[in-house]
């Protein structure tokens, strides 16, 4: 598919301009078509609708409930809509969508270029499974390295393959120069939009395709498991091909009965996905006043801000996923006792797209399929804690609970600490810049400080505290032993961090 860029779709009109249908008897939603089989007026009619030369689209009616059903037909011309998409289909699971997708575009012997910034279920699916059981090889890349990403690709490479932000650790990709890639060769570009379904479009940033996991936001409430694929409408139909469609021959089909559920919810995806984003931002904003080392699209902070706000369609924020490292497992378990135990501000619980906040330790579960080294590799500390946020209770009463569980683990509510940005002058000495960055209090400017003159000492010293790329964090106890300077980078920026006090 051609890039379209920011101005020509929108998903909210896009949906508005859907064609609804109404239900048998005038009701205001579609009714549900139950049926797993249905009549044929002409039998006549059998051998061409097996063949696939009538089918529904071509004014015959449908056969058989694993390859069409009204329903859920109806649901995948939503999809397509909220995606931008020709067409689109509804699956049993997100797992289901993305095995039905690769196993439709490569064949044995194929290979796929893929971000090692994914679920763990889709790991797996890529680095065992497809190679073990259908020849299908992968290679596995940073997806922010796009020398890496061409690189990778070879004669055999059929796909390449990300996801709009990625699970858990929040990589934006690049979608527009990722489908230039992909494209320059030949090759389908197919993007997984779980974490950002409103939020980012990627087909009209050149995905050829795109699923979903509907399990999570789509469906908002925990209570279903399906999937969804959006793309042109040869290869959505292509799935359902009597001797070579994945959907048709491996029958991931989704009950009807739950497709009309999923049509009713997305309506309010945009609403959603708006609020879930206002509360993600607060939360993540406020934790990195406290010094927490937390990853969020929507800060300055994180390093691929730059391409979600290129991206993103402007109403519905950066999504509701931000992780926490909180240095350890034993703090993470803790913090999430205690926001659950205490506070009752989340679930401890795996899965994402709740109307309630949920929490879990991805390196211990959602991407325990991982090993150690892959997860070092995909930035993955044990110490992380991924938080869905949700839309229950007062904004200020969960910030509220968030921060008092937080400081509980990790210490001083106020940290002795103040921030600065810094560069390096052309000899490699390091220089503050002249405003105050606010990690971990208040923004003054550095002169009206009160500790000036122990801070100035400090300054005097930083020409040559030169550690650099020291990743640890500044001690959040106000200790006497703490370090007096810790420089720390924050995204594309180096921060000295100066404690105030003993
Ligand atoms: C980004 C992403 N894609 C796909 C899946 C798999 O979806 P499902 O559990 O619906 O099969 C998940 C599940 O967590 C996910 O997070």
């Amino acid at each position: 598919m051609q890039a379209l860029g920011n101005d020509v779709f929108e998903p909210t009109v896009s949906l508005s301009r859907h064609k609804k249908e109404f239900g048998e008897f005038g009701g205001v939603n579609a009714s549900i078509e139950s049926s797993t089989t249905f009549t044929v007026l002409h039998a006549g009619d059998m051998p061409q609708i097996f063949e696939g030369t009538l089918n529904p689209e071509k004014g015959a009616c449908y056969l058989y409930g694993r390859s069409f059903n009204p329903t859920v037909r109806y649901l995948g011309r939503q999809l397509a809509a909220l995606e931008g998409t020709e067409a689109g289909y509804a699956v049993s699971s997100g797992l289901a969508a993305i095995s039905a997708t690769f196993l439709q575009l490569c064949n044995s012997g194929d290979h796929i270029v893929a971000s090692s910034a994914v679920y763990g279920g889709t790991f797996a699916l890529l680095k065992s499974f497809l190679p073990a059981k259908c020849g299908i090889s992968t290679t596995f890349v940073n997806i922010a390295d796009l020398e890496a990403v061409k690189a990778a690709i070879t004669d055999k490479t059929k796909v390449v393959f990300a996801e709009a932000i990625s699970n858990p650790t929040l990589v934006i990709a690049d979608l527009p120069a990722l489908a230039d890639i992909a494209h320059a060769r030949g090759i389908t570009f197919v993007v997984d939009n779980t974490f950002s379904p409103m939020i980012i479009s990627p087909a009209k940033w050149g995905a050829d395709v795109v699923v979903h996991s509907m399990t999570k936001f789509i469906s908002g409430a925990s209570d279903i498991i399906a999937g969804a694929i959006c793309g042109r409408g040869d290869f959505i139909r292509s799935l359902m091909d009597l001797h070579l469609g994945p959907i048709m021959l491996l029958g991931p089909t989704i009950d009807p009965k739950i497709a009309s559920e999923l049509s009713l919810r997305i309506p309010h995806l945009g609403i959603r996905m708006a609020e879930h984003s206002r509360r993600a931002l607060a939360y993540a904003q406020r934790l990195q006043q406290e010094g927490a080392i937390v990853q969020y699209p929507g800060l300055e902070s994180h390093e691929q801000h730059h391409i979600i706000e290129k991206l993103r369609n402007k109403d519905y924020g950066y999504g509701g996923i931000l992780t926490l490292d909180l240095g350890s497992q034993k703090a993470a378990e803790q913090f999430m006792e205690r926001a659950q135990n205490k506070h009752a501000f989340g679930l401890l619980a795996v899965s994402l797209g709740y109307f309630e906040t949920l929490l879990s330790m991805s390196g211990s579960t959602t991407s325990s399929e991982l090993t150690e080294a892959e997860q070092k590799a995909a930035g993955i500390p044990m110490g992380m804690v991924r938080m869905s946020v949700g839309l229950t209770g007062s904004l200020e009463q969960r910030l509220e609970q968030l921060m008092e569980s937080y400081t509980a683990v990790c210490g001083h509510k106020h940290l002795p600490y103040r921030a600065a940005e810094v560069v390096r002058d052309d000899k490699g000495q390091l220089q503050r810049v002249a405003s105050w960055d606010s990690h971990g209090s208040e923004l003054l400017p550095y002169a009206a400080d009160s500790v000036t003159a122990s801070a100035a000492a400090t300054t005097s010293r930083l020409g040559s505290a030169d550690s650099g790329e020291e990743a640890s964090v500044p001690a959040r106890s106000p200790s006497s032993d703490a370090p007096a300077t810790k420089i720390r980078r924050v995204g594309a920026k180096e921060v000295v961090y100066t404690r105030l006090a003993p």
